[in-house]
C-alpha cells in the first residue's frame, strides 16, 4: 500500500469524490422512485450525511472452505461504496445462490444499504452479501459506509405510503436502528 493512501490529503480528496458519487446516486435512486431528485438526499440529512471508512484485512486461510471473512449480512448504511484489492472474495446472494462480485479494476462496488430500503418502503432492497477468504493471498477491501446522522429520523417516505402500500418499516432515529442491528435486537 502506498503511503499516499494514508495521508490526510488523500483521504479528504477521496471523501470529496465520494460525496459527488453518493449525491448522484441518491438523485438517481429518487428519480427511480418517481420522486424529485433531491428527496432521498434531504431525507438522509443533506450535507450532514456521514462517511465512515473501514479497512477489512483478510489474511490467507489454508481452509477457505471452513472459514468466512465476513458472515452474511446487509449493511445498515444508506449506501456503501467499496473498493477491493484484486483478490476475489465478495459474494452477493440472489435467487438462492451466492455470486462472486466480479473484480473490475478501478470500479467502485455500490451496496444498497438498509436505510435506502427503509426510505423506499422496500422498493429498493439492501444487498445481502458476505466475504470469503483466499487460500494464499491477502484480501483487503475499503468500504465507506454512508449513513444519515445519528439523530436523523428515517422511515418510509410519506410519498410512497398509502392504503394499498402501508409502511413496511418502522420510523426511527438512525442511531436506534444501529443499536438494534449491532445488538441483534428486533427493529
Ligand atoms: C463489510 C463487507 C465485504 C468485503 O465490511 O460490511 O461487507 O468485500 N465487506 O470486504
Ligand atoms: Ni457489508
Amino acid at each position: 500500500m502506498s503511503s499516499s493512501f494514508l495521508s490526510r490529503e488523500a483521504n479528504e480528496e477521496y471523501a470529496q469524490c465520494l460525496r459527488e458519487v453518493v449525491d448522484k446516486l441518491l438523485v438517481l435512486l429518487s428519480l427511480g422512485l418517481g420522486l424529485e431528485g433531491n428527496v432521498m438526499r434531504e431525507a438522509f440529512g443533506r450535507d450532514d450525511l456521514e462517511y465512515l471508512l473501514k479497512i477489512n484485512y483478510y489474511p490467507p486461510c489454508p481452509r477457505p472452505d471452513l472459514a468466512l471473512g465476513v458472515a452474511p449480512h446487509t449493511d445498515m448504511s444508506a449506501l456503501t461504496i467499496l473498493v477491493p484489492n484484486e483478490v476475489p472474495g465478495l459474494q452477493v446472494f440472489k435467487d438462492d445462490h451466492w455470486f462472486d462480485a466480479k473484480y473490475i479494476p478501478n470500479a467502485l462496488i455500490i451496496h444498497i444499504g438498509d436505510q435506502v430500503e427503509t426510505l423506499s418502503n422496500g422498493k429498493y432492497k439492501s444487498v445481502y452479501h458476505r466475504a470469503i477468504v483466499n487460500k494464499d493471498r491477502v484480501r483487503i477491501s475499503w468500504p465507506v459506509f454512508c449513513s444519515p446522522p445519528p439523530d436523523m429520523v428515517v422511515g418510509p417516505l410519506p410519498q410512497l405510503v398509502n392504503e394499498e402500500n402501508p409502511a413496511k418499516y418502522k420510523t426511527k432515529k438512525y442511531k436506534d436502528y444501529e443499536y438494534c442491528k449491532l445488538n441483534k435486537l428486533p427493529q
